[in-house]
């Protein structure tokens, strides 16, 4: 499994153990989960970034890959997410920047 896989293992386990289906994570019929285009770390950018703001805050915008580096930069150095391991960064850059590049043609 990958380290992101394992992640997501242990908060869904960790989410049913405390009960709290209120906010689950993966919930299919999240309207702005069920917005994403499918796809490799899909998940796990949902995961991350659904935790401050709304998904379509990240989903209207159109960034190149170096574009979604930095703004992961912005969202580490200046609101405070939490850093990401580089597999994970990884990750997520390469699922934004597929299917929400400037090259994505939506
Ligand atoms: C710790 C909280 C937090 C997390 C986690 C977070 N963001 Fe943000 N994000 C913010 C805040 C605060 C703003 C700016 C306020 C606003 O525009 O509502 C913002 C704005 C944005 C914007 C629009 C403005 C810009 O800088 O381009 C994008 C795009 C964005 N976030 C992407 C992401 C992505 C991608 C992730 C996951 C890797 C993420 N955010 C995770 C707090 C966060």
């Amino acid at each position: 499994m990958r380290p992101s896989a394992i992640k997501i293992v242990v908060v869904t386990a960790a989410t049913l153990f405390c009960g709290l289906v209120a906010k689950s994570a993966y919930a299919d019929d999240d309207p702005d989960y069920a917005a994403m285009i499918e796809g490799d770390g899909k998940d796990f950018t949902f995961l991350v970034c659904s935790d401050c703001h709304a998904m379509q805050h990240v989903l209207q915008k159109r960034y190149s890959r170096r574009g979604w580096q930095d703004a992961i930069k912005r969202m580490t150095e200046d609101f405070g997410m939490a850093e990401l391991e580089s597999d994970e960064r990884r990750l997520i850059i390469d699922y934004l920047n597929l299917n929400y590049g400037t090259a994505a043609g939506r």
